[in-house]
């Protein structure tokens, strides 16, 4: 390896003129004996006593997935797979096709090292059930599903097996948020872990009843009610919205009914529910708006109400053609 040989006394200074005039090879460590200084460099030099000597190669540390996958996969393979990571706190879950399987633990190893996270989990089925969840499977790293995601100021803990819960959301829970006043009585009908109760009673001093069916998720919802400092006061209630809601005593000025399959299945209980002028946020899986509005507005005709819609969103996009939206209705007598 061609080096430029320089006094020890030197080294620093010739280093760093070398470096700054791009002159240095920045692939080969630098060596040094009792006198005398090694810099790896391409060519000859003026001035610099040129000598060939051994140098040790530097060792190259990917701190990037495709460096790292290269030669295992297609540049559009890589690109697939680095949209498809989801990061919850400091476990990430990957979706990795079909043909790529018999990859997975190489996938897994390197996501490992990019993401520098605690543990890198592969989905193994799609989000099912009554309580939302997928199954995963461990792939690299600690196998431990619990953790604390941090939203908008938010502690958000939670186990990734047990619960539904999706960081995509972050944007529509802020939005949510953002149109929530002070004083606000509100329902959330299918709360999960809590996202929305929590970031909004973070920020607003307002009164929430949170219902979830699923127990593991009204746990870690009280857990986060603990791990955070909130100006409102969330109230917890595990159980069937459609059952539990018979015993409420109260009418709600919000009520938000984040379950997109299946929302509209309980538009009758939302609507019986909300005070005079109160607003719905309202979603579903739809390639439309249309949809929903008509069934908004279906379920408050059957009890003479009206619907003023105010605003309508898509969330994120689920499959081809077909959208996770939001409409915000005003729900008037
Ligand atoms: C899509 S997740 C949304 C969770 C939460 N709102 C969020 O944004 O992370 C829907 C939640 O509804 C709950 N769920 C499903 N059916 C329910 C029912 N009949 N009553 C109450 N909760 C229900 C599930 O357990 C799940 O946690």
């Amino acid at each position: 390896m061609k080096c430029v040989k320089v006094p020890l006394k030197q080294l620093n200074d010739t280093r760093i003129k070398l470096m700054e005039n791009g002159l240095m090879n920045m692939e080969y460590k630098i060596k040094a004996d009792k006198d005398y200084g090694y810099i790896p460099v391409d060519d000859d030099i003026d001035d610099y006593e040129i000598v060939d000597i051994d140098l040790e190669p530097m060792k190259k540390v990917p701190h990037n997935f495709s460096e790292i996958l290269k030669d295992e996969l297609t540049p559009d393979e890589i690109e697939n797979l680095r949209t498809s990571f989801d990061t919850i706190g400091d476990v990430v879950i990957l979706e990795i096709p079909e043909d790529l399987q018999d990859k997975k633990q190489i996938i897994g190893d390197a996501a490992l090292k990019f993401t520098k996270r605690k543990a890198i989990y592969m989905k193994k089925s799609a989000i099912k059930g009554t309580t939302r969840v997928r199954d995963l499977e461990f792939l690299s790293g600690i196998d431990d599903s619990v953790t604390i995601h941090k939203e908008h100021g938010a502690r958000l803990k939670l186990d990734i097996r047990e619960v539904y819960f999706s960081p995509r959301l972050a944007t529509e829970r802020k939005r949510v948020m953002e149109s929530v006043k002070d004083g606000e009585k509100i329902l959330d009908m299918f709360c999960g872990i809590g996202p929305f109760p929590i970031v909004i009673a973070k920020n607003r001093n307002v009164d929430i009843t949170a219902v979830d069916i699923n127990e593991s998720a009204i746990y870690y919802l009280n857990e986060n009610i603990r791990l955070n400092k909130l100006k409102g006061n969330i109230q917890t209630c595990c159980g069937d919205i459609g059952k539990v809601s018979k015993s409420f005593k109260t009418k709600f000025d919000r009520i938000i009914m984040n379950l997109p399959g299946l929302a509209y299945t309980f538009l009758d209980v939302a609507v019986d529910l909300i005070e005079d002028g109160g607003i719905i946020n309202y979603y579903e899986f739809s390639d439309s708006y249309e949809q929903g509005i008509k069934r908004l507005e279906v379920a408050c005709g059957k009890v003479g109400k009206e619907v003023e819609i105010i605003n309508t969103r898509k969330v994120k996009s689920t499959s081809p053609g077909e959208w996770h939206v939001a409409i915000d209705a005003r729900i008037k007598k």
